[in-house]
């Protein structure tokens, strides 16, 4: 048995990061398009640098909770692969070992000149931080506007899956969103949102809890369905 699970900023809301669009959410501070867009870090770079580095000196202080090892041990009884909208590393860190990052990863860097310059980085990045050839440094984060690279082998991944498992994600945003059309008919999909965005019917299990109780909850149907 295959399980995708795909989740968003509600599987870590309990880890103590902000979602994006829940009340007082991350994007309430800010004008999305200032802070993750190529045109806002083209127009204010130390900006938008800045708003990365708060988000990782952030994640460095946080853990993952409950749903992302209850996610991580699914692996002991399935097939499971993670297409996460998230750019923390909390599913890597509670265990899961096939993490697919459809937005990227905070704790990685690139060069703006080339994609395909990825390095592991920590720490702030400030202007005049350059890769090898001298270009710029910036977050290996996928901003508004730019393309989905991992989106195919997502819908590889999705399109195969015997169960799909959604978590936390209010399903807004695309391509990401467009995940679920490529679930086989016949694959029970399980959600887990307080406030979900999917309406409870034979092929949508909604379970309408937080991810710490909720996710538990899922897995344990999902291992009743063998
Ligand atoms: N447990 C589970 N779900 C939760 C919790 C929780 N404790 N708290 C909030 N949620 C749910 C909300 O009800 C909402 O449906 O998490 C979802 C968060 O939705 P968004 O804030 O829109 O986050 P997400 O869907 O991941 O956004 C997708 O948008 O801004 C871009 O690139 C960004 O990856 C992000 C993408």
């Amino acid at each position: 048995m295959k399980i995708a699970v795909l989740t968003g900023a509600g599987v870590s809301a309990e880890s103590g990061l902000k979602t994006f669009r829940d009340s007082n959410g991350l994007w309430e501070g800010h004008d999305v398009m200032e802070v993750a867009s190529p045109e806002g870090f083209r127009k204010n770079p130390e900006l938008v640098l800045d708003f990365y580095n708060q988000r990782r000196r952030q994640l460095l202080e946080v853990h993952p909770n409950e749903a992302h090892s209850a996610i991580a041990q699914l692996e002991q009884t399935h097939n499971t692969v993670v297409i996460t909208q998230n750019v923390d590393d909390l599913h890597e860190r509670a265990g899961s070992s096939q993490v697919i990052h459809l937005h990227g990863e905070l704790l990685k860097a690139r060069s703006v000149y080339k994609e395909n310059t990825v390095r592991s980085w920590k720490k702030d990045i400030v202007l005049g931080d350059l890769c090898e050839n001298g270009h710029q440094l910036r977050p290996h984060i996928v901003w508004f506007g730019e393309a989905v690279p991992m989106m195919d082998v997502a819908i590889e991944e999705v399109s195969s899956a015997d169960i799909l498992l959604i978590v936390g994600t209010s399903m807004q945003v695309y391509p990401a969103a467009s995940l679920l059309q490529f679930a086989n008919y016949h694959c029970p999909v399980f959600f887990v949102d307080p406030n979900p965005s999917l309406n409870q019917s034979e092929r949508f299990r909604i379970i309408a809890e937080k991810a710490s109780t909720g996710v538990p909850k899922a897995i344990e149907q999902i291992k009743g369905l063998r």
